[in-house]
């Protein structure tokens, strides 16, 4: 049976462990910016509840109607532009700034990249990237679009004139071959934590597994505790910008004597 915390006082003995861990990776989903006041996908007043992906988030979907496709895309790129990162953002990018630290997210809504986080792995691309749809010389090389809204829907590729497309992994596709390998490298780790996840998508879904597998000392921090969560070694039942905070892990990183390592 995994052990379960739900109160922040009960976790000092988890502050610890990571404080003496050499390596930690942290993998991140809609949940850890829910406070930020991104929807998340499948909870209350998630996406899911509303759209249905197969309208939205699939190549066959874009082809069938590209303009439906950005205009939903669009929407989420305007609501994300007015959230700001919250105190569990605020602390990865604190533990970020340590070595043998890797941030995972599935999220494209670059909140972890503007709370200051270094080197965050973007499993599933990002909202603020484009990329030519139509695979001319662009196609493997998205560039960054901050506007909002965007001027013409569907917005141009620049190269050839023909449809982009936003820069995000949809159903159906593969994750870049290079996201994928450094992220299964980093399954082995000493803590793992999985943060603000349903942890239903595959294949982000089963890097935990693997670091379990690999002997790593596996959590979840989520205060609705998945399926999953009753095969890792600790259960966090707290929003995540409750519990990251009460870690209390950075204060001692940076303390003279603390065992940090940072960089
Ligand atoms: P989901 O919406 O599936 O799950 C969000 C999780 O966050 C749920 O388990 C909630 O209980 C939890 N949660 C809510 N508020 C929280 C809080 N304050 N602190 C911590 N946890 C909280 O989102 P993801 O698991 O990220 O894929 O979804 C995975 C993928 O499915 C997304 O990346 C997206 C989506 O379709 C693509 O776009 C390819």
């Amino acid at each position: 049976m995994t052990h379960t915390i739900d109160t922040p006082s009960g976790l000092e003995a988890l502050g610890a462990r990571i404080r003496d861990a050499r390596t930690i990776t942290i993998m991140t989903g809609a949940g850890v910016s829910a406070a930020s006041g991104v929807p998340t996908f499948r909870g209350d007043g998630g996406l899911w509840r509303s759209f249905r992906a197969e309208d939205l988030a699939t190549p066959e979907a874009f082809r069938r109607d590209p303009r439906l496709v950005w205009e939903w895309y669009d929407w989420r790129r305007s609501l994300i532009a007015s959230c700001r990162p919250n105190p569990a953002h605020d602390v990865l990018a604190q533990w970020s700034r340590r070595d043998g630290v890797t941030l995972i997210t599935q999220n494209v809504d670059g909140l972890h990249e503007l709370a200051g986080s270094r080197d965050v792995i973007r499993f599933h691309g990002s909202i603020w990237q484009l990329r030519c749809a139509g695979g001319c010389g662009t196609a493997s090389q998205p560039w960054d679009d901050r506007q909002v809204p965007l001027p013409t829907l569907p917005p141009p590729c620049p190269r050839c004139g023909g449809h982009a497309r936003p820069g995000v992994v949809w159903f159906g596709e593969a994750i870049d071959t290079d996201v994928l390998s450094r992220c299964l490298d980093a399954t082995a780790c000493d803590v793992f934590l999985s943060v603000g996840t349903s942890s239903v998508v595959h294949p982000a879904a089963g890097l935990i597994a693997r670091a379990k597998a690999h002997g790593a000392y596996t959590v979840e921090i989520n205060p609705e505790l998945t399926d999953t969560a009753r095969y890792l070694d600790l259960a966090v039942a707290l929003p995540a910008e409750q519990a990251l905070p009460a870690l209390r892990v950075w204060e001692d990183w940076r303390s003279p004597g603390g065992s940090g390592h940072e960089s």
